[in-house]
């Protein structure tokens, strides 16, 4: 049987002044039902833009220029626009990163969960407010709470609206993206906690898009990590992000400290990712790169099978730890 999620070369390009920027390049990865997957990797890197391809909700000067996304068998690509409107929040749904615009600020936020199942499932307004009720309870809201407007909840409170909004027309597959970075610590946790309890609870497949790899060690039980618009390495979380089999999988754990308790240095990794209207030919990685060696700058890396769960786009993923790493610059943790 197929998996749930099916994610195959998938390419999404820009129209920008400079020419095409391909933000993501032959991304591949798949979900089974009640799976969950963290997407992690420096900013601009291309999380939300693969995010936003599986929902078809690319900004206009955006395309998805190849591939396939397949949700239960669906080509979600490939649909209609009436076949997409059937899948679009019913198959899979998301949570935006800046959640405090997912919400209108003058309608009540009880009719604006009530008005996306109508819309979606044609169903009567009293039972959507029925379920607008149970799902407010499902995220830690008192049903109370629907008669109020978004400005009358704080952060957190909005956080778990935003996901009632997401989980109101029963998806399969949730994207959060970044569901936390507005939100103090004890928020955060709360809403990774709340997150993990939903998936249990609906059955979901999740897909958490963060720069915290903390959020996803705890959170995910695989973990792909992408680099200038493509997975660069891919596995089950805490054995990908400890005995990681790509450099830039190992210097993003050495810049974390939460996973590094037992050392005093916290590492960067110096340089920035490439123009990605001009992506090299080689190893995108080549030039912020430890262990590069002269067949980096000359071609890319093929994405290797590491065991049977893991892969990595590195032309020494098998045998790393041969490869002395030149010095990088460490700077004290305080
Ligand atoms: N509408 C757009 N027009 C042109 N380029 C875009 C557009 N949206 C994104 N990009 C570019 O695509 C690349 C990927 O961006 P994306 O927002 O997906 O990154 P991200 O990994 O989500 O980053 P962040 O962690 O900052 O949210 C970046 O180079 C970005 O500048
Ligand atoms: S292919 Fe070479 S440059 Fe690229 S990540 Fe691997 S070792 Fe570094
Ligand atoms: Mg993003």
């Amino acid at each position: 049987m197929g998996k749930l999620l099916e994610v195959t070369d998938l390419k999404v390009d820009f129209a920008t002044a400079k020419g095409t920027l391909r933000a993501v390049d032959g991304v591949s990865f798949s979900l089974d039902k009640g799976e969950s997957l963290g997407l992690v990797g420096e900013s601009g890197c291309g999380k939300s833009t693969t995010a936003y391809a599986l929902m078809r909700l690319l900004s206009d000067n955006g395309r998805v220029s190849g591939g396939k996304v397949e949700v239960d068998g669906k080509d979600l690509v490939a649909a209609s626009d009436v076949e997409l409107r059937k899948s679009r929040w019913q198959d899979i749904a998301i949570v935006f990163q800046n959640a405090m615009t997912a919400l209108n600020p003058v309608m009540k936020i009880g009719d604006q969960l009530a008005d996306a199942l109508v819309l979606h499932q044609q169903v009567p307004r009293s039972q959507a407010m029925a379920r607008a009720a149970e799902i407010f309870e499902k995220v830690g809201l008192a049903p109370s709470r629907l008669m109020h407007y978004p400005h009358e909840f704080s952060g957190g409170m909005k956080q778990r609206a935003v996901m009632a909004l997401a989980l109101i027309c029963s998806p399969k597959v949730l994207l959060a993206d970044e569901p936390t970075t507005a939100l103090d610590v004890v928020a955060q946790r709360q809403v990774l906690e709340l997150l993990v309890a939903l998936k249990k609870d609906f059955g979901l497949s999740l897909i958490l898009i963060s720069h915290d790899i903390s959020a996803v060690a705890e959170t995910c039980e695989r973990v792909a990590v992408m680099y200038a618009g493509q997975i660069v390495e891919e596995g089950p979380t805490r054995r990908t992000l400890l005995g990681a089999r790509h450099p830039y999988t190992r210097g993003l754990v050495a810049s974390m400290p939460s996973l590094h308790a037992d050392i005093d240095t916290l590492e960067s990794i110096e340089g920035g990712p490439p123009d990605l209207t001009h992506p090299p030919a080689a190893c995108r990685f080549a030039p912020r790169c430890p262990y590069a060696q002269p067949i980096c700058t000359a071609e890319a890396p093929p994405m290797v099978e590491v065991d049977a769960e893991r892969r990595s786009r590195c032309h020494f993923a098998l045998d790393l730890d041969q490869l002395k790493p030149r010095e990088r610059s460490a700077n004290v943790a305080s």
